[in-house]
């Protein structure tokens, strides 16, 4: 079957293009690689022994998107991941996120209704639910009014795909990912943050080959048992399988609703200071760092009830903590080897 992955050469598409052709499905890339490069089509190929189709252009211009989907009218199913996701950058710009991330999604929905192709899953964030009131949280928890713009842009898709799913012959799944850490078992692909890391793992691996100098651990009083906030750490490798599994149920037609959300998560929560101390267990280093204040807009834990996930789609994240702590460790030293 053929599928579309849109920022397929991004970190969590470039997993999944290699998932997707582990499994025998023809896939092809669109990326306008704002934030990736091209050379990572040659590494997927490098993998799986398999040359991605791979097109370079930007999904928010209407006409290419258009020819795009005439050309390509007999792609069998959808796996939308292009987009920005920079939380800090989205409360500085907003209208370029909401503009990116919707104009694009909305010129993709188009073109698939233009041209009969009727299957699209979306990479949506456990962000929707901020601040859970009941943990571990499920799909029927609240939607919560989102802490930053790049937030919004994931509750406003998924609104866009369920009121288009109402009327068009459309099927779609917002797959809601918690924290995606890791990199794949060869370290020939991994996550490439552009300029000084944002999330934890990244920040963490560079500390320790000593681009940066230490890590700050943003609070220690939270409400937790270690004081440092809590998240549900999930492999990037399982991640990208369950979307493997989530398009093969839209065109095995195996859906309950035309448009369903499931929670990707290993359903364990772990602290900062358990991210670090698995690190330097698996790394055998220690981590330079040191306690600083609370980042703006943090929420205190949260972690996933992956129970609906586990029994609809029939799977379950499988690697741990240690393992997803190693990977990033092993991508992070043949990057620095490789560009030595
Ligand atoms: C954020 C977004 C999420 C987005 C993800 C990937 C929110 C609520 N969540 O997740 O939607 O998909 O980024 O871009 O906006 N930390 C440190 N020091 C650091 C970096 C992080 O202590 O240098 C801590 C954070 O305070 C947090 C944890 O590590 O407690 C994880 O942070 P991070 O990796 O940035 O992910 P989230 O903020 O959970």
């Amino acid at each position: 079957m053929k599928i579309l992955v849109t920022g397929g050469t991004g970190y969590i598409g470039s997993h999944t293009v290699v998932e997707l052709q582990n499994k025998g499905h023809e896939v092809i890339i669109v990326d306008n690689l704002s934030n990736s490069s091209a050379e990572i089509v040659d590494k997927i190929t490098l993998i799986t022994g398999i040359k991605p189709d791979f097109e370079i252009f930007d999904l928010t211009d209407i006409e290419l998107t258009s020819d795009f989907f005439k050309r390509h009218n007999d792609i069998a199913g959808v796996i939308h991941f292009a987009a920005f996701k920079a939380v800090g950058e989205s409360v500085q710009e907003p209208l370029l996120y909401y503009h990116n991330n919707l104009t694009s999604l909305i010129n993709i929905l188009q073109g698939m209704k233009n041209n009969g192709i009727h299957n699209i899953v979306f990479s949506s964030s456990c962000t929707v639910y901020g601040q859970p009131d009941e943990l571990p949280v499920t799909e029927n928890a609240p939607i919560k009014t989102a802490e930053s713009p790049y937030g919004n842009t994931k509750q406003i898709s998924e609104e866009i795909i369920k009121d288009t799913s109402k009327v068009n012959d459309l099927h779609a799944i917002a797959l809601r990912y918690f924290n995606p850490i890791g990199a794949h078992e060869t370290a020939i692909i991994g996550e490439l943050p552009l300029g000084v890391p944002n999330n934890l793992v990244p920040f963490i691996t560079q500390t320790a080959i000593g681009i940066r100098e230490y890590l700050r651990v943003f609070g220690d009083t939270y409400p937790t048992p270690d004081g440092t906030a809590i998240r549900d750490y999930i492999h990037v490798v399982d991640l990208a399988k369950a979307h493997v599994i989530a398009v093969d149920r839209m065109i095995n037609n195996k859906m309950k609703n035309n448009f369903e959300v499931f929670n990707l998560g290993t359903g364990n929560g772990y602290s900062v200071l358990e991210v670090i101390k698995s690190f330097e267990k698996v790394a055998g280093i220690k981590l330079n760092y040191s306690i600083v204040d609370r980042r703006e807009g943090d929420i205190t834990q949260v972690w996933a009830n992956p129970d609906y996930s586990n029994k609809e789609l029939g799977w379950k994240a499988e690697k741990g903590i240690d393992e997803m702590t190693l990977s990033a460790w092993k991508w992070e030293k043949a990057l620095r080897e490789s560009t030595k």
